[in-house]
């Protein structure tokens, strides 16, 4: 595996999300609709700084778990848990192999933020779902957010040129792995090298029936717009709520 993404947030984008805090409309709403039991254990993968386990810490949960992949992302989420009162643990782990974690033990698993968009190969982010499957707890609730394969227009013009470059380097690419077209808000100029880290953009339908395929049972499924009206900016995700 490359890991270009896992160096991009050591390297580049640590300290826009470890100060981060605001919880955005769509969160709020499926954070709300759904983690209706405070006694429930939750599991919150790409923690990041801890915003979104905050969160739900202060609604009243009080066994959270929260993992990331980047080190330095849990040294300063336990700096930024230091002045609350929260019972939560942070974690370094990988969404792609969460052996540290038990079978059947979560009632809510929060994969926000389109974790698992940023693995770069098809077959370790199928595994993350199962491994997202195997630690929830039959009737548990998960929250997933990806990238819209159908929401930017502007995906269409550069899968095309993509397309055209990957043949003609010989790059067995898959056209829903697009590069970053910015990066911490300024415009990603080595946007058609080689090389580049990817994120992954999936197919509503195939991402429904391959979450249906592990054993989830589908409860909801919405872009952002659907949710925000004014969430332009937003409208790349699509939120899909699971049980088991
Ligand atoms: C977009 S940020 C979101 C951070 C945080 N959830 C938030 O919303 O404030 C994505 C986070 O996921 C982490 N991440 C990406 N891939 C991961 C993986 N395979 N396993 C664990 N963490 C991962 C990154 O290090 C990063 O902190």
């Amino acid at each position: 595996m490359k890991d270009l993404n896992k160096k991009l947030y050591t390297d580049e984008l640590l300290n826009d999300w470890v100060t981060r805090e605001e919880i955005i409309p769509a969160e709020t709403y499926f954070i709300k609709k759904y983690l209706t039991q405070k006694t429930g254990k939750v599991i919150e993968a790409g923690t990041g700084g801890g915003r979104i386990a905050f969160c739900i810490g202060q609604m009243g949960f009080n066994q959270i778990d929260a993992f990331d992949y980047v080190p330095q992302m849990i040294e300063s989420a336990n700096k930024n848990l230091k002045d609350k009162n929260l019972n939560i643990k942070f974690i370094v782990a990988d969404a792609t192999n969460l052996s540290d974690f038990g079978s059947d033990t979560y009632d809510y698993l929060i994969y926000l933020q389109q974790v698992l968009c940023f693995i770069e190969d098809e077959q370790l982010f199928y595994k993350a779902l199962n491994e997202a499957y195997r630690i929830a707890k039959k009737d548990s609730i998960t929250l997933f957010s990806f990238l819209d394969y159908h929401s930017r227009t502007i995906n269409i013009p550069l899968r095309i040129l993509l397309n055209i470059l990957r043949w003609l380097r010989n790059e067995p690419i898959p056209d829903n792995y697009l590069p970053w077209l910015k990066i911490n808000n300024r415009f990603n100029r080595k946007l058609l090298s080689k090389n580049q880290a990817l994120t992954y953009w999936v197919k509503r339908d195939e991402i429904i029936m391959q979450l249906e395929k592990i054993g989830f049972e589908v409860l909801e499924v919405k872009n952002a717009s659907q949710i925000n009206t004014d969430a332009k900016q937003r409208k790349g995700m699509l939120y899909v709520v699971c049980t088991k």
